[in-house]
């Protein structure tokens, strides 16, 4: 069963759809939530506002997709990212920020650690799109995708900085919700590729979510918008996509 497409008019619109999505998941959750974060530049004002929404921060546990393997204050680090939009804006306790030590230099050692804290099933996966159909750092033709047993594994990939901790297909197979953010015109092959296209996730990575949620803006669905138009609804919800106008 196909998951929620949310087509919205612009990134902006997006990312508040979004940042609204996970607060509210967070609010009906009881307990502990474990939240994984999308690297990259577009999730970045999704958790800026988040940052501003009522959120049970005591309760969330913020986790991470990917990482560059880069100092945690470098330029091209997600985790840098995060701390600007919204670790520095939000009252997130540092015990509850589980960073990728991506800069050790045994990067191997560094995955393993991070999997052996990485919880069983994550609440809510956040996750981004690259032109080619990756995700995370999942790369077509990486052999992290053939990974059924590790749940973190260093990778080289073709998108600089080229060496990254990721995530494995098994942590997206046991995330309970999995959300995909994809804006502009340069995602829109990789959008259809992954939505609609008999493609091998060897070759287009996306393809792994197709069951996913989509936040998508309109640039970036122009080739799905039709089919994201009929498309089912996921099983939980009912509800016809929402296209808010
Ligand atoms: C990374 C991300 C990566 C990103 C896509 C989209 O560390 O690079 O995890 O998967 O989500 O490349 O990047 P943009 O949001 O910058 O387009």
């Amino acid at each position: 069963m196909a998951g929620d497409r949310f087509v919205r008019p612009d990134a902006e619109a997006v990312a508040r759809g979004a940042a609204e999505a996970i607060a509210l998941a967070i609010s009906r959750a009881e307990g502990e939530f474990h939240l994984a974060l999308a690297g990259g530049t577009t999730p970045k004002r999704t958790y800026e506002l988040l940052a501003g929404l009522p959120v049970a921060w005591e309760r969330v546990h913020l986790w991470f997709g990917d990482e560059r393997c880069v100092p945690p204050d470098h330029v091209d680090s997600n985790y840098a990212m995060v701390r600007a939009a919204l670790l520095e804006r939000a009252p997130v306790a540092a015990s509850h920020v589980h960073r990728m030590r991506a800069e050790d230099p045994d990067r191997d050692a560094a995955a393993r650690d991070y999997e052996r804290g990485l919880p069983p099933a994550l609440d809510l996966l956040l996750l981004g799109l690259g032109p080619d159909g990756h995700t995370a750092s999942l790369f077509p033709g990486s052999v992290a995708l053939r990974e059924t047993v590790r749940r973190v594994v260093p990778v080289v990939g073709p998108k600089p900085p080229p060496n990254r901790l990721t995530i494995t297909p098994p942590v997206i197979a046991a995330a309970r919700r999995v959300v995909v953010l994809a804006t502009g015109a340069e995602k829109v092959g990789a959008v259809r590729l992954a939505l609609t296209g008999e493609v091998d996730p060897f070759d287009c990575p996306a393809r792994l979510l197709r069951a996913a949620e989509w936040h998508l803006d309109r640039a970036a669905a122009s080739e799905i918008e039709e089919s994201a138009a009929g498309s089912t609804a996921s099983h939980a919800s009912r509800r016809p996509p929402r296209t808010s106008r």
